[in-house]
């Protein structure tokens, strides 16, 4: 099902992060012409599985153009907090310069394999496709954890690379990189996006991870005919 033609593709961060600067300005509209709007209901739907309440503090790691950050602002409410990680800064420029009014957002320029909070920090954190883009989706993935108050959920939203539909992959290989190429001229850049689909994770074996964390209460939630999916998984009170 997955052409098997392209290399696995390098998660060296000083690569990732400079790939992202140079399509910061034109991510958004990529993002809105490659699903047709979709990545907002996604993304909206995988922040309300957070289950928080006015006046939580919450964590959204690679917040890139803060999307996610946007909608846990409006989830806070003014006396809650959002802290929006990314290493590009790029990618955080734009965020400031979309929100500039939110005010409970704080945005920080740093690693997501090294998250500068202390433990507990957080009531819940969120990853939105980013975590095919780090070197270690474990280390990610043990840093969100450690920063989450027990009780509190841990929510990756990503593409499925167990999805079947091959018509979802030959978009992916074919058409993605052609409108990263018209619409961002940086074809490459989306060619990698499609490689770094194919070789990451299922949802499944990252429910696996996040069980040998030590989050036992978890499920899995597909979109758009399986092609996107989160998994929720909840640290427990003990
Ligand atoms: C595809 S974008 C996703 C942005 C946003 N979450 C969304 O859903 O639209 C991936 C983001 O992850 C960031 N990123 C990748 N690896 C990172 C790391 N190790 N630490 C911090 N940010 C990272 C990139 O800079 C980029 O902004």
């Amino acid at each position: 099902m997955i052409p098997q033609a392209l290399a696995t593709p390098s998660k060296e961060p000083e690569a990732i992060s400079g790939m992202f600067n140079r399509i910061a300005r034109t991510y958004d509209l990529l993002n809105d012409c490659m699903t047709g709007g979709m990545h907002r209901l996604w993304k909206r739907q995988a922040c309300h599985a957070l289950q928080l309440q006015p006046g939580d503090a919450v964590l959204d790691v690679c917040t890139g153009t803060g999307d996610l950050a946007n909608i846990l602002s409006g989830l806070v409410g003014k006396d809650g907090q959002v802290s929006a990680i990314d290493f590009s800064s790029e990618m955080l420029a734009i965020a400031k310069q979309r929100f500039p009014h939110a005010s409970n957002i704080q945005w920080i320029q740093g690693d997501a394999l090294a998250l500068p909070f202390e433990d507990a920090t957080f009531k819940g954190a969120i990853i939105s496709f980013g975590l095919r883009n780090v070197a270690s989706v474990e280390q990610a993935l043990s840093e969100m954890v450690r920063v989450v108050q027990p009780g509190g959920w841990i929510i990756n939203l990503d593409t499925a690379s167990d999805c079947k539909n091959p018509l979802f992959w030959l978009y992916f290989s074919f058409v993605m990189p052609l409108l990263g190429k018209v619409l961002a001229q940086d074809k490459k850049a989306y060619e990698y996006l499609c490689r770094s689909t194919q070789t990451f994770a299922t949802p499944a074996e990252i429910q696996d991870i996040l069980r040998r964390l030590g989050l036992t209460e978890s499920h899995i939630r597909y979109f758009s005919l399986g092609s996107v999916a989160y998994q929720a998984s909840r640290k427990p009170l003990n």
